[in-house]
């Protein structure tokens, strides 16, 4: 239970004090609860299959000790990099600032894991500038829209874009490794990184929606 007495077992919070509408939506279902997150009215993930947002956690080097997160979401991303890398601080850069609160209340459990973290900083902050104005990251993992072919925020275009992925690449330390999630192989991404230097490559990872196989795909660059 939750919030006081429930009358139905679905639940919602919704803000638009950023600019842009955001709603988090609980809900019982026969394989337990669910959390989804839709942003300006498109659906952007749920609690369902976290495989893609662990698998980009698992991307950073073993040894980082200072990682940046594009997008909080439902905190695996940020999660995972907490439990499995000890001496990581993990910075989590996030354009939403009533998800930073949702999180702080502690509505949504693998959010209040974050926020409870005292080696974890919610920023409310549009990653592109946090791109811009930091460095020496050990790891940078962007997984705040779809990919440049389908945005949630038209604003997020540039961050596909080559002055964007320099900025990153410049944030990275020697030898850090930047890694952007996509809905699906993206080869003008792929370009792009490849125009940068240093090694590019790919991985993909198959997650079952629905009843269909879906390939997303995480793009990778190591300074
Ligand atoms: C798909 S979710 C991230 C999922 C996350 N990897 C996880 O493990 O739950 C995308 C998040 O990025 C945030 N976001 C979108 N554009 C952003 C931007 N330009 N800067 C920072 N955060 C952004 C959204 O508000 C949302 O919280």
């Amino acid at each position: 239970m939750r919030g006081g007495i429930m009358f139905s077992m679905q639940q919602s919070w919704f803000d638009d004090s950023d600019g842009f509408d955001i709603a988090l939506r609980w809900r019982e279902s026969p394989d337990g609860e669910v959390f989804e997150l839709i942003v300006n009215g498109m659906f952007a993930m749920d609690s369902v299959d976290a495989s893609s947002e662990l698998e980009l956690a698992r991307l950073a080097p073993p040894a980082s000790r200072r990682v940046l997160v594009g997008g909080l979401g439902l905190g695996f991303t940020a999660g995972d990099l907490l439990d499995r890398l000890p001496d990581a601080a993990v910075t989590v850069a996030e354009l939403s600032s009533a998800l930073i609160g949702w999180a702080r209340e502690g509505i949504v459990p693998g959010l209040a894991r974050v926020a409870q973290d005292p080696r974890a900083t919610l920023w409310h902050v549009d990653v592109a500038e946090a791109l811009r104005t930091t460095s020496d990251w050990d790891a940078i993992l962007l997984d705040v829209d779809n990919g440049p072919g389908f945005l949630i925020h038209d604003s997020n275009a540039t961050l596909y874009g080559g002055s964007l992925l320099s900025a990153a690449r410049d944030a990275l330390a020697p030898g850090g490794l930047l890694a952007i999630w996509c809905e699906n192989a993206t080869p003008s991404l792929d370009a792009a990184l490849r125009e940068l230097g240093g090694d590019v490559w790919q991985v993909e990872v198959p997650v079952e929606r629905d009843g269909h196989q879906i390939t997303y795909a995480i793009h990778c660059l190591r300074r």
